[in-house]
Order: structure tokens, then sequence, then C-alpha cells
């Protein structure tokens, strides 16, 4: 497997402080942040909400898909991808290829407690969206764990912390590849 050790790509449930983090790790390492999220935005002009209304959740994956494989040719850099990008195949396989991805894995308690005031993502626009976040985990956490070279536990720890601990597992993986 050949890695560019100059991408990180982030993957993770809603919530799991892929924005956050990427952001805090692209300062730390001299690379360039970029959301796969906003970055549709910006080629769509309009809201994620906005696209699932208009086009469903299989446009959201085709514009999605389509913008992932642009963004991980680029070098150098930190990106942050949204919580269902891991459901196609094509996507994973980018992902997998084209980095060192990390998955950011966490309880659905701690999700929901992150994203309960979230009004902007339409999958947890529900009347029960810790259920919803639940459900999600089963279905994708394969996905997740598959497709990442290093699974990082978020919790309660804040954001120094969980660089520190990254920075050790990349080491890490970086010594055995
Ligand atoms: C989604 C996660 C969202 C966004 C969209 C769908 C998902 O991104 O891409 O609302 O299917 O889990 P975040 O994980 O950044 O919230």
């Amino acid at each position: 497997m050949e890695h560019s050790s100059k991408n990180l790509f982030l993957i993770g449930l809603m919530g799991a402080g892929k924005t956050t983090i990427g952001k805090a790790l692209a300062r730390r390492m001299h690379l360039q942040f970029i959301d796969s999220d906003h970055e549709i935005e910006a080629r769509t002009g309009v809201s994620v909400r906005t696209i699932f209304e208009l086009e469903g959740e299989t446009g959201f994956r085709a514009r999605e898909s389509s913008t992932i494989a642009d963004l991980t040719l680029r070098k150098g850099i930190v990106l942050a991808t949204g919580g269902g990008a891991v459901l196609l195949e094509e996507t994973r396989k980018c992902l997998n290829e084209r980095g060192i991805v990390i998955y950011l894995r966490a309880r659905p308690e701690d999700l929901y407690k992150r994203t309960k005031h979230d009004r902007e993502r339409p999958l947890l626009q529900t009347d029960d969206p810790l259920a919803k976040l639940r459900a999600l985990l089963e279905a994708r956490h394969t996905f997740y764990e598959k497709t990442a070279h290093i699974i990082i536990d978020t919790g309660e720890q804040g954001v120094p912390r969980l660089i520190s601990n990254i920075e050790k597992e990349l080491l890490e993986f970086q010594t055995q590849s």
C-alpha cells in the first residue's frame, strides 16, 4: 500500500469533531485544512441541507464522491469528510489509497451531546436523533474501521490531548509502513 504521508483524511460520524480536530491538526502540521461539505457548498452555491432537499441523499452522495475524488488528488492537506463519505466504495478507495485515514470514533451519546442543537444536518432532523446516531453507527462502523489506517477514540478529552494522541499514532503508523 502506497501512502502520501502529506495527506491526512478524517472520517467518522457527525459530531465526532472532524472539523475542529482537522483545523487544529492542520495548524500543528503546517498542512492546508479542507472540509468536504464546505467544498461541496462552495461548488454548488447552496447548503448541504438544500442539496438534500432538492436531490435527496443519493444526489448528495454523488456530489460528495466526485468532490472527494478531486480533493484527495491534492498534496499536503487535512481533509475533514462528511460522516457518510465512506458509504460509496469509490470514495473509500480514494481516501484509503491517497492519504492516511484517521477514524475519530465516538459513542452515540457523545455525538448526540455535540449535535443536539444542530438544524443543518438533514439526517438528524428526526424525533429521536440519538436513535438515529446509534443506527448510523451500526450501519457504518465497519466501513469506518476498514477504511481507516488509524483509529482514535474520542471521549471527554480536549483537542490538545487528541492532537497529541493522533501525532503519536501517526508516528507509529509511519514507522511500521
Ligand atoms: C452526513 C454528515 C454531514 C453531511 C451530511 C450527511 C452523514 O457531515 O455531509 O449532512 O451522512 O453522516 P458531518 O459529518 O461533517 O456533519
